[in-house]
């Protein structure tokens, strides 16, 4: 694992060097291998990096995009992340609808859209039970209790090592949610953090020691880049890696 940390001095400039990082990881995983795959984070943080890659000019029909977890709400809930990532992105693109694929939240049976979503994964990287596909980018925020996609603390979706996709609680509330092992097979995870809001759960996260239950985005050690990008109201207490 590759580590970046970068503070930025405000959400502008976050954003900013967030589409740069974007932008790049697209270009090369469609040099590389012909199409980008890359799992979009829910939140308001992200919303403006949305924005953002909208109005970029990029091979839209090779770039196929997923989401690392959603609420349990229908696509058109104010809640759904996919309904975020649609008005502020992908409904302003010419990008071919097959290549959207969103969890599904249907079933009103979370596990058995879980189930489904892992089987459309399993189809779509052609990898077969037990195996875990690579993302080429999975963008995560945090939330101030230090939870990551729908990993909430001292939930059992935690420890879930045996498939790509589970169901989350957040307060009894389910979501469904990729697991930690499909998020540490991704070629780059970016972290995007914004508020002082998040200050303490970014300590705990940087910590030499701290309980990985407590504080899920620990957990996230991908085999490929990993890079943290801070405004500087939330990192300015992140001790930068040497
Ligand atoms: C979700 C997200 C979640 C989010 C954090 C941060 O479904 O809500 O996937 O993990 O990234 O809660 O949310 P904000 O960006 O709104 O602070």
């Amino acid at each position: 694992m590759k580590k970046l940390v970068e503070v930025l001095a405000n959400r502008e400039e976050l954003i900013q060097r967030s589409l740069s990082i974007v932008r790049s990881q697209i270009q090369t995983a469609i040099a590389a291998r012909g199409q980008c795959t890359i799992a979009l984070a829910g939140g308001s943080t992200p919303e403006p990096l949305y924005r953002a890659i909208a109005a970029q000019d990029l091979p839209w029909d090779k770039i196929h995009v997923f989401w690392g977890d959603e609420r349990y709400v229908p696509s058109y809930h104010p809640d759904s992340n996919q309904k975020m990532a649609r008005l502020a992105w992908l409904d302003q693109v010419n990008i071919p609808p097959s290549n959207i694929h969103p969890m599904p939240t249907g079933a009103a049976d979370p596990a058995a859209d879980a189930r489904a979503h892992q089987t459309q994964l399993q189809q779509f990287f052609q990898v077969s039970e037990g195996e875990f596909p690579a993302f080429d980018i999975i963008l995560l925020g945090i939330g101030d209790d230090a939870h990551t996609a729908s990993l909430f603390p001292h939930t059992e979706a935690l420890q879930v090592r045996d498939s790509l996709v589970t169901v989350g609680n957040k307060d009894g509330q389910p979501r469904i949610t990729f697991t930690v092992p499909l998020i540490n097979k991704a070629r780059c995870v970016i972290f995007i953090v914004a508020g002082a809001s998040k200050q303490p759960a970014l300590a705990q996260i940087f910590a030499p020691a701290a309980d990985a239950m407590t504080y899920p985005s620990r957990l996230i050690q991908p085999e490929g880049e990993l890079w943290w990008l801070l405004d500087a109201a939330a990192g300015e207490d992140v001790k930068q890696p040497r």
